[in-house]
């Protein structure tokens, strides 16, 4: 395959928008021609050892031959179809694996397609399902500060109001309860403090809240905060001694990132509501699920309205659906959680970027590696750099991490390591 191409720079810069960015003053985008394994190829010959999965997405990386055979059978057989009235074997075969992997209570699984979506889902669930109960009163979410579960509207209203650009938007967005965000951090001692503090939420409270919505162990786009199990243990418990569903947003903890399948496991609990995307097509295609109980999907459809007002035209995508069967195959075939541990022990490396200065805090979980500077990086400035060391590395806030496809060797992450170490060592990032 000839892979030279002419990418048309100025047309991208004149028309197109990129995520986060402006029209008129837009940080630099590198041109891609293709990827394979663990790399990204730039029109202009450089070839990055990929640290970010695209956006944790591709945990098998790129190019995958099962995947690749996968998308082509079914583009053959059938790309897509409507859901409304229809269905399909890869739909079924991807709920059965879905029911199978999930915690025991979730039955019932939503198909959307992104994970925003799958949020919003949620949310409609919750909302809905107190509404057949006859319990109007219920029309609140609450979570933690810190949090991030997408670019929606209602998605956007249990992001953290003060970090999040979406503050921009807060006479339009409905107003929630928030809580502090979890502080006593994975590995060390739990802070009861925080599970007191959490009860005086819960009991003044419960009477206005559908759901408590949190990303299960690890706050991402918010911060990178990897937080005590039993923060989570503490929220199931007050959930379910209060009347409020749990929502887990495994969006970008699902599919093995944390050392386990779900990062629910950590805190042996079972949410009422959970939500997957990114790796569950391993990156390959856009889609989402929300999980629910027999519980809640009886009460919503035995409720006024009966049924669950969503309905996507590309939900149940066949050839989404058909990648994500392979996507998970594809890992539960393999150690995946050997893989995991050995990514874990590889990225260690970060901790010696604890002896630079700007450094605040090196630390690891999985597969995920993050080093805490004191003050905000210049993305432009350090992804030029980073170019020029051959790694793609996106930073965001005072954050540089790495979440690398699974595939990545021990010498992939000493290369992305050393070059975020070089980076701060030499200020490439102020
Ligand atoms: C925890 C979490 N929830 C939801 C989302 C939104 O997913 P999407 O970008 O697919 O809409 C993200 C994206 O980063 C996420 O990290």
């Amino acid at each position: 395959m000839n892979k030279k191409q002419t990418i048309d720079l100025d047309f991208d810069r004149q028309h197109i928008w990129h995520p986060y960015t402006s029209m008129t003053q837009p940080l630099p985008v590198y041109p891609v021609t293709h990827t394979q394994d663990n790399k990204i190829y730039l029109a202009t010959g450089e070839c990055l050892i990929d640290g970010m999965a695209s956006w944790w997405s591709a945990i098998h990386g790129y190019g995958h031959p099962v995947l690749k055979a996968a998308m082509h059978h079914q583009i053959d057989t059938m790309s897509h179809v409507m859901f409304g009235g229809i269905t399909h074997q890869p739909a079924i075969e991807l709920c059965k694996k879905l029911v199978a992997i999930t915690p025991n209570s979730l039955q019932k699984v939503f198909l959307a397609d992104s994970g925003s979506v799958a949020v919003e889902v949620a949310i409609k669930m919750a909302l809905q399902y107190w509404l057949s109960q006859g319990i109007t009163t219920k029309q609140k979410l609450m979570t933690p500060l810190k949090g991030y579960h997408g670019d929606t509207f209602a998605a956007m209203s249990v992001c953290d109001p003060i970090n999040s650009m979406h503050s921009l938007y807060s006479g339009f967005l409905p107003e929630h309860v928030f809580v502090p965000a979890p502080v006593s951090q994975f590995g060390q001692t739990f802070d009861h403090h925080e599970a007191h503090q959490l009860a005086e939420y819960f009991a003044a409270h419960h009477q206005d809240v559908a759901a408590f919505i949190i990303e299960p162990i690890v706050q991402n786009a918010g911060g990178m905060n990897f937080y005590h199990p039993e923060y989570l243990k503490t929220v199931r418990q007050l959930c379910s001694k209060y009347d409020v569903l749990l929502i887990c947003d495994e969006i970008a903890t699902g599919f093995g990132r944390t050392g386990k399948m779900f990062a629910v496991e950590h805190s042996q609990i079972e949410p009422d509501i959970m939500c997957i995307g990114k790796a569950l097509t391993g990156g390959t295609m856009t889609l989402s699920a929300t999980l629910t109980t027999d519980k809640i999907a009886i009460g919503i459809s035995e409720g006024e309205a009966g049924v669950l007002m969503h309905g996507p035209t590309f939900m149940g995508n066949p050839l989404a659906c058909a990648v994500a069967c392979a996507s998970i195959d594809l890992l539960i075939e393999q150690d995946w959680a050997k893989q995991i541990a050995l990514l874990n022990d590889a990225l260690s490396s970060l901790h010696k970027c604890t002896e630079l200065t700007h450094v605040k805090n090196v630390r690891t979980l999985g597969a995920i590696g993050v080093v805490e500077l004191t003050d905000a990086v210049n993305v432009e400035k350090i992804q030029a750099y980073f170019i020029s060391q051959g790694v793609w590395v996106r930073p965001f806030g005072k954050l540089i991490y790495l979440m690398p496809p699974y595939i990545s060797t021990k010498a992939d992450i000493d290369t992305l390591s050393n070059a975020i170490y070089c980076a701060i060592e030499g200020s490439h990032f102020k």
